[in-house]
C-alpha cells in the first residue's frame, strides 16, 4: 500500500487527483484540510509514500509547514507543494503552480512508479465506480451510467441514465441525497471518462484562478495593516513567510482554553488592542529580519524565530494600556501611578513565572519574556540590556524598541526613526546588534546628522 496525503481546497484539484489515482487499488488517498492532520497522519502511517499540498489552505502557510515538518524529521515523503511559489524557501524540489497541474500528476505518477498506460492496472472488474458529483460536469456521457442495488446477497448495477442521452442534473443530486456516493460505467469506458473528467476539471480549476489582483490581496493578510511599513523597511517577502509561519506555529500550541489563547484571540479582534496586535507583529517581523540576516543553520534560525515571536506575543499581555507598551526606561514611569508602575515592574516577571508552568511551550520563551526589558530578575527597565541576558533576550529588546519608535514616528521619515534608533545605542555594549539591523535594511550609511 503506497499512501498519499492530500491537503488542498480546491475542490477541482481533489477530484482531479481522485480520478487519477483512486482506480489504483494500491494507492490509498488521504484527504485533509489541517496541515497539523498531515503531520498525525505521517506519524501514524508508515507508509505515506508523498504529501499533495497546496500552498495556502485555510488560510494557512499548508505546504511550507508541511515542508519544514519533512525536512526536520528528515522523513523520506515528497512533497508536492502547489500553487503561489514566489520565494517561500521550501527545500522540496517539486513545486509546482496550480497551471502546472498536469505536470505534477506526472511527476507524481513517475515517483510511485506508474506509467501512464497502466491505468488498466485497477483490480476492478467489468465495471468502475466514481464519486456521483462528477457526473454532474457533464450535459452526456458516450456510455451507460449505472446505480449499484443490493439484491439478496448480491449487488446488481441498474441502468440510470444511456449513452449520450441528457444527463439529469436534478436526479442525480436526489440519489445523492439519499446517500448514494458513486456511480459506475463499464470498465472499458474508464479511459474515455477519465479524459473527458479531466478535461473538464482542468478547465474549471484555471477559471478558479484568483486574478493577480485578489492574489496580491491574499498574500499580505496577515501584516496587511504594517503594509506600509514593511515595503518601507524593505523586508523581504521570505522574511514575512518565514514570520507568519511561526505566528501559525505560536497559535497552534494552544489548542485548548488557557489565558494565553484568549489572549491571542482578543489580540486579533478586540479593536482597542489594534496597536499592541501592531505592536506584537512588527516586533516580530523585526526579530525574523535579525535572524534570517544571520549565518545560522536554518533549523536554529527557524527555532529561535519561533521562540521570539511566541515571546513576542506574550511578554507584555498584561499590560492595559498602550502607554504601558510604550515605556521604555525607568524615567518613562515616572508619568505612570503607583499601581501602574508596579505592574509595569513585575510583568516580564509574572508573565515568565505563569508560562513556565504552561506545557508546550518552546524552551528557553520564559528566560526571553523574563529578561525582555534587559533586566536579568524581570522586575524594573534599563537603559541597554545587561551582560549577562540572553542573546535572544537583547534582540527582542531592541525590536521592540525600534517597532514602537515605527509605531509612533508621527510622519517622521523611517530613515530619521533609524537615525534616532542608532544613536540613542551609540553607547550601548550590544551596539553591533543595532548594527546588524541597520545593516539588514540597507541603511547603514543613514545616519543622523
Ligand atoms: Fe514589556
Amino acid at each position: 500500500m503506497s499512501r498519499l496525503i492530500l491537503c488542498l481546497e480546491k475542490s477541482e484539484l481533489k477530484d482531479l487527483i481522485k480520478v487519477h489515482f483512486a482506480p489504483f487499488s494500491f494507492i490509498e488517498l488521504i484527504f485533509t484540510e489541517d496541515p497539523q492532520e498531515v503531520v498525525n497522519y505521517i506519524n501514524m502511517f508508515p507508509d505515506v509514500r508523498a504529501v499533495i499540498s497546496e500552498t495556502i489552505v485555510k488560510r494557512t502557510e499548508a505546504a511550507i509547514f508541511i515542508d519544514q515538518i519533512l525536512t526536520r524529521q528528515s522523513l523520506p515523503i515528497i512533497l508536492f507543494a502547489i500553487g503561489d511559489l514566489d520565494d517561500l524557501g521550501m527545500k522540496t524540489k517539486y513545486q509546482f503552480r496550480l497551471e502546472d497541474h498536469q505536470k505534477m500528476i506526472l511527476s507524481l505518477k513517475s515517483v510511485l512508479g506508474i506509467e501512464d498506460n497502466n491505468s488498466n492496472n485497477s483490480t476492478l472488474n467489468d465495471s468502475v465506480s466514481m464519486p456521483a458529483h462528477l457526473f454532474l460536469h457533464f450535459e452526456n456521457l458516450p456510455f451507460d451510467i449505472y446505480l449499484k442495488v443490493q439484491q439478496g446477497h448480491d449487488n446488481k448495477l441498474i441502468k440510470l441514465f444511456n449513452a449520450e442521452e441528457p444527463i439529469d442534473h436534478l436526479a442525480i443530486k436526489k440519489y445523492m441525497n439519499r446517500g448514494v456516493v458513486d456511480f459506475y460505467l463499464k470498465r472499458e469506458w474508464l479511459k474515455e471518462f477519465s479524459k473527458l473528467l479531466i478535461k473538464q476539471l482542468e478547465n474549471r480549476l484555471i477559471e478558479s484562478l484568483p486574478s493577480n489582483e485578489s492574489q496580491l490581496e491574499a498574500e499580505g493578510e496577515v501584516f496587511n495593516s504594517l503594509k506600509d511599513m514593511v515595503t518601507s523597511l524593505g523586508l523581504k517577502p521570505q522574511v514575512q513567510k518565514l514570520c507568519e509561519i511561526s505566528m501559525l506555529n505560536v497559535q497552534r500550541r494552544f489548542s485548548e482554553e488557557s489565558p494565553f489563547k484568549s489572549f491571542l484571540e482578543n489580540l486579533k479582534s478586540n479593536q482597542k488592542l489594534n496597536f499592541h496586535f501592531a505592536f506584537v507583529q512588527l516586533s516580530s517581523l523585526l526579530c525574523s529580519q535579525y535572524v534570517e540576516h544571520t549565518d545560522w543553520p536554518r533549523k536554529q534560525k527557524d527555532d529561535l524565530m519561533e521562540k521570539l515571536v511566541f515571546s513576542a506575543f506574550f511578554c507584555d499581555m498584561n499590560l492595559p494600556s498602550d502607554e504601558m507598551l510604550m515605556a521604555r526606561n525607568e524615567e518613562d514611569l515616572l508619568n505612570f501611578n503607583s499601581k501602574e508602575m508596579d505592574i509595569l515592574n513585575s510583568h516580564a516577571q509574572k508573565i515568565a513565572e505563569s508560562l513556565k508552568t504552561y506545557p508546550n511551550i518552546p524552551q528557553d520563551v520564559d528566560k526571553i519574556i523574563m529578561q525582555h526589558h534587559g533586566v536579568m530578575n524581570g522586575h524594573g527597565y534599563t537603559v541597554f540590556p545587561w551582560g549577562g541576558t540572553a542573546l535572544a533576550a537583547q534582540i527582542l529588546f531592541y525590536s521592540q524598541d525600534l517597532a514602537l519608535r515605527i509605531l509612533t514616528a508621527n510622519g517622521k521619515k523611517l530613515g530619521n526613526v533609524l537615525a534616532d534608533f542608532e544613536s540613542s545605542y551609540i553607547e550601548s555594549p550590544q551596539i553591533e546588534i543595532v548594527n546588524k539591523f541597520l545593516r539588514s535594511f540597507r541603511i547603514e550609511s543613514n545616519k543622523a546628522s
